[in-house]
């Protein structure tokens, strides 16, 4: 049997993302198992998606830590005793620290709503709006230690409609984010994502894996 990779996700909020990982490797187009999820938000809706698909998750109220250091070193704890071998971000919305960074190397993926580098930072879809942008998007990056600047796995686009307001156009690139999260993370389960300076290779399938 393929060994699967051990995910962490760390999330704030309601987790549709983290859903679109759960149900990939439920349905196997994903070889890989959420080991533990960490939110940073009591009331963070993606709680119960764990507690459906019996998945491990922790509560770590950083405000309950002194810096974000000590709070990033609980996470980092976890990660380890879990086994965890890639970091994704779903709507976690905490910036991490340089050795956080440095614990997981080119192993912390993000989602962002937006084609990076346009729009960095929060209310990407209500930027692109405001921009009059005609595209918009998603994109899967490494992490690195700027904020939304990793070198870029995957990007899907979507057009913006003369129609639409912040809700309807992030709803359109939140259905792009699920396809490509999960993808994103079959590439580096499959160990086809190498890195030269900003730019990620994406290696074609091992011989005798396609279907
Ligand atoms: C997504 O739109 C993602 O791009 C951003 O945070 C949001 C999280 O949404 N980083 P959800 O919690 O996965 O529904």
């Amino acid at each position: 049997m393929t060994k699967k990779l051990r995910i962490g996700v760390l999330v704030s909020g309601s987790g549709t993302n983290l859903q679109a990982v759960i149900d990939a490797c439920q349905k196997g187009s994903l070889t890989a198992e959420v080991a533990v999820v960490i939110t940073n938000k009591a009331d963070a809706g993606a709680i119960s998606r764990c507690e459906k698909a019996h998945i491990p998750w922790q509560f770590v109220d950083h405000r309950l830590f002194h810096d974000r250091q000590n709070f990033d070193n609980k996470l980092i704890e976890i990660l380890r005793e879990a086994g965890v071998e890639l970091v994704l971000l779903a709507g976690f919305m905490r910036i991490l620290t340089a050795s956080f960074i440095d614990s997981f190397p080119r192993a912390i993926m993000n989602i962002h709503p937006a084609l990076l580098p346009a729009f960095p930072g929060l209310h990407a879809p209500r930027q692109a709006l405001d921009y009059g942008a005609r595209f918009s998007g998603c994109t899967v990056h490494f992490v690195d230690k700027g904020v939304d600047n990793g070198p870029i796995i995957l990007q899907a686009v979507v057009p913006v409609l003369e129609s639409d307001c912040e809700e309807t156009l992030q709803a359109r690139i939140q259905e792009q984010e699920h396809k490509i999260y999960p993808e994103a993370v079959q590439l580096f389960a499959e160990k086809r994502l190498t890195v030269e300076g900003r730019k990620v290779r994406i290696l074609p399938p091992a011989p005798g894996s396609e279907p």
